[in-house]
């Protein structure tokens, strides 16, 4: 298939990139690089993708990259991702989640473009009333980026209606880890997420992890989270692909493994995987964080037939570590 990745170059989207390569489609990138990295685009793709470097809300060269280069299918994963700097500047999501998707989803209805896989967010359900939380569970953001997401899953149902576009939305949990050979991976600027927070100390780029708040609700008071391999994620985004082939609609699916872990829990594995111990101190909890975030991604794997292959957090972590130990500063470009 012919697939515009948009987004491409980030962390998830250049994992995905890597797997539509592998399995001989034909990928275009399409991505502004204010946050992805046209080297990941370049390692990922092994220099077999195209990358376009604009706007997903340019409307003009959307369509025109969808008519050139025949497109079948768009994924996308570009976005905004931060929850904090969501609440501080939501216009910012507001902006470059929803009116960029907007743009994108005109496009793609004036191409004739029928087929989208949209990256979405476990952040769509907030607090979570039932764990693991299922894909009926109620959906109440507690942040402006998880408003943006499910905004889109509901614009996205909106296309459907007029103008037959079919979606899948991806509703990850907590990605983690790199591909096996350790020449893409995780570089964000600011980095907030914990596992390479947690490395990136291990290689001594900080001096310790802030532990986010140990009183929850927890068994050792710290928030627990559902780590899944970003290349089980990039399995997801094959399956779906395949499957909007076949089917109609605009249906969501959760992403994790079913399986929580807390940040101490976290900490205690990467301490063993770098056989170091790492600096780590109490600090107050991060407004926002709920305690416990599980995935139940049953329907994921009897629709999808999606079954992550590397569940286990020491694989994670290990496949991560790799990564940050190869290129400590990240990406060049
Ligand atoms: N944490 C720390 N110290 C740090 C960084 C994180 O203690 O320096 C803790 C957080 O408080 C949280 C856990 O580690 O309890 C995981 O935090 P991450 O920032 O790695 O991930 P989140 O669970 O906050 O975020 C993820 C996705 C978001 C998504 C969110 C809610 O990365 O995109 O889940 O679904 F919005």
């Amino acid at each position: 298939m012919r697939v515009l990745a948009v987004g491409g170059a980030g962390y998830v989207g250049s994992h995905v990139v890597r797997k539509l390569c592998d399995g001989h489609h034909h990928v275009v990138v399409l991505d502004n690089l204010s946050t992805g990295h046209a080297q990941a685009v370049r390692a990922a793709s092994r220099g077999a993708a195209e990358l376009i470097q604009g706007d997903a809300g340019d409307q003009t060269l959307v369509e025109d990259i969808l008519r050139s280069r025949k497109i079948d299918a768009v994924m996308h994963f570009a976005a905004a991702s931060l929850v904090g700097e969501s609440m501080q500047n939501p216009s910012k999501y507001w902006r470059n989640n929803v009116s960029c998707t907007v743009e994108l989803l005109d496009a793609m209805a004036r191409a004739g473009v029928d087929r989208i896989v949209f990256s979405s967010s476990a952040a769509v359900y907030g607090e979570p009333r039932q764990t693991p939380i299922p894909e009926d569970h109620l959906k109440s953001p507690t942040s402006t980026y998880g408003m943006t997401k499910l905004a889109i899953e509901h614009m996205l149902a909106g296309y459907h209606s007029a103008h037959g576009i079919k979606s899948i939305s991806l509703r990850y949990f907590n990605a983690a880890g790199a591909d096996a050979p350790g020449d893409i991976g995780e570089d964000h600027d600011p980095e907030t997420h914990l596992i390479p927070i947690v490395l990136k100390t291990a290689l001594g780029l900080r001096h310790r992890l802030s532990i986010f708040g140990t009183d929850y609700p927890t068994p050792d008071g710290t928030c627990v989270r559902d780590y899944v391999h970003v290349c089980d994620l990039a399995d997801a985004h094959l399956a779906a692909l395949e499957r909007l082939a076949g089917q109609d609609g605009a249906s969501a699916y959760n992403l994790g493994n079913g399986a929580g872990f807390s940040v101490r829990e976290v900490l205690r594995c990467a301490e063993k995987i770098v056989d170091r111990p790492i600096a780590a101190a109490e600090d107050q909890r991060r407004p926002g964080d709920p305690a416990v975030l599980v995935a139940s991604s049953k329907l994921a794997q009897r629709e999808l037939g999606w079954k992550p292959a590397q569940a286990s957090l020491e694989h994670i972590i290990a496949s991560a570590w790799a990564w940050h130990s190869a290129a400590p500063d990240g990406y060049s470009e």
